[in-house]
């Protein structure tokens, strides 16, 4: 079949479950499993929760329908949508390019940490923590981060698997992996969940976990929520609007972009159940910060009947996370290698594999040869650095031009969106919210992006 210009028709995912699913995995990551049980602990538990959910909705919610709309209107990646979808003379696909930009930062260091997960389930498994005290188990983190050729042998697993996986094909890579990793993850988690909250003690870590403290809820919890529903949804860099690229117009759009919110915030609140119970259960502090997965938990699970298969699991559950998410922001810069320079999918596997690779050097040997690097004053490292000119700089600023181009005349144009958003069947985005994301959306935003900064 082909277009009218001869192009073969966009390739398309088989099934809605596995859309749903794809984007969901691009979504829950290590957001969902370190970073928001631990800043919703320090941030006072449910009180922050409530926060972060509103956020998700006032927030994350729009935006994402924006993303998916571009995505299916424009059926390219987000640069090559923009480009199709802007007025004649105008020039929004730079903010596309920046969110390419964004998806390569991101797996600049993602690749790092995630390969850190498949290291431990590696560690758990050959029982190389068994008997270590909680100092070992500290220094064998650090001792481990300083390894140079293990940090970067165990991110060279995750590119070279993720691309491969891309390489197989939209349905039969992307598609399919995503479906089997998507499944375990679910499976694993209830699994843990339902022994973490079993254990002898666990009440204590649920009650500080999920009730909530108004009293610790200050302007800085708000930010942190904000930027987490950021994050947590990788809204602003187009990698959301590929899967919009790949799907029907048989649904509404708001409908499809509620089931992937729902999913991701299922799996970070089922997440915190894991680790609040067990840390309370063993005594062991849950506010430790970035240790919390890499020293808290194997100490937990040191002392837990059988710690070594629920640590395994764990730290499986971890990479298949992390996986999905590298898996999507891959074909993500794929597309755009495919759609705007004709290249097919073997060569940018290939291509793309090699410049990820290299271009995860540096955070990977920033803990060992590289730690001289201190961008932000003594402890800081090259990952700290490009986390912030991610989340607090190209997030911000890509999420404040989809809703732009949506909502203004001289972008795509509420009209067009709100016509792309609504095709099919399911939950409208309603009209009568345009006033506020027109107005106090971008302005939002802009809070988010200056408060970065300072
Ligand atoms: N959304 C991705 C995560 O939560 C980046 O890890």
């Amino acid at each position: 079949m082909s277009e009218r210009n001869n192009k073969p028709e966009r390739e398309q995912l088989a099934t809605r479950i596995g859309f749903l699913l794809i984007s969901a995995g691009c979504a829950i990551g290590l957001g969902n499993i370190w970073r928001f049980p631990f800043i919703t602990g320090k941030y006072g538990g449910g009180a922050f929760v409530a926060v972060y959910l509103a956020f998700l909705l006032l927030l994350g919610l729009p935006i994402l329908v924006m993303e998916y709309s571009i995505g299916r209107a424009g059926r390219l990646n987000i640069a090559g949508s923009m480009k199709k979808l802007e007025k004649p003379g105008t020039k929004w696909h730079v903010f596309g390019y920046l969110a390419i930009l964004g998806n390569v930062l991101l797996m600049m260091f993602y690749t790092t940490v995630a390969g850190w997960g498949f290291a431990y389930i590696y560690y758990t498994i050959t029982g190389r923590f068994n008997g270590l005290s909680p100092d070992g188990i500290d220094a064998f983190f650090g001792a481990f981060l300083q390894n140079t050729p293990a940090i970067v042998f165990w991110m060279t697993v995750v590119v070279v698997l993720g691309f491969w996986i891309c390489s197989k094909g939209l349905q039969a890579g992307v598609e399919r992996f995503g479906k089997t990793l998507m499944s375990g993850l679910f499976i694993i988690l209830i699994a843990l969940v339902i022994r973490s909250v079993t254990l002898p003690g666990a009440a204590a870590g649920i009650d500080f976990y999920l009730r909530p403290d108004f009293s610790m809820l200050d302007w800085e919890a708000v930010y942190a929520a904000m930027g987490q529903a950021f994050f947590t949804l990788s809204i602003g860099i187009g990698s959301m609007a590929i899967f919009g690229s790949y799907i029907g117009k048989e649904k509404r759009l708001t409908g499809e972009s509620i089931n992937v919110v729902a999913l991701d915030t299922s799996i970070a609140l089922l997440a915190g159940l894991v680790i609040f119970p067990a840390a309370f259960a063993f005594g062991v502090d849950a506010g430790s910060g970035p240790g919390l997965i890499f020293v808290t938990l194997p100490n937990i699970f040191n002392q837990m009947a059988g710690g070594q298969i629920w640590g395994s699991l764990f730290f499986i559950f971890l990479s298949f996370a992390a996986m999905t998410t590298a898996i999507a922001v891959f074909e993500n810069i794929m597309a755009f290698t495919i759609d705007e320079w004709g290249w097919g999918r073997k060569k940018a596997a290939t291509i793309n594999s090699v410049a990820i690779f290299i271009l995860s050097l540096p955070c990977a040997l920033s803990f060992g040869p590289l730690s001289w690097i201190q961008p932000f004053g003594p402890g800081t490292g090259i990952l700290d650095l490009e986390d912030f000119i991610f989340s607090n700089n190209i997030l911000p600023i890509g999420a404040l031009s989809f809703v732009l181009f949506c909502t203004y005349k001289f972008g795509w144009g509420w009209d067009k969106f709100m016509e792309e958003a609504n095709l099919g069947e399911g939950v409208k985005f309603p009209g009568w919210i345009r006033p506020y994301v027109t107005f106090v959306l971008p302005l939002v935003i802009i809070i988010v992006l200056v408060k970065g900064w300072i």
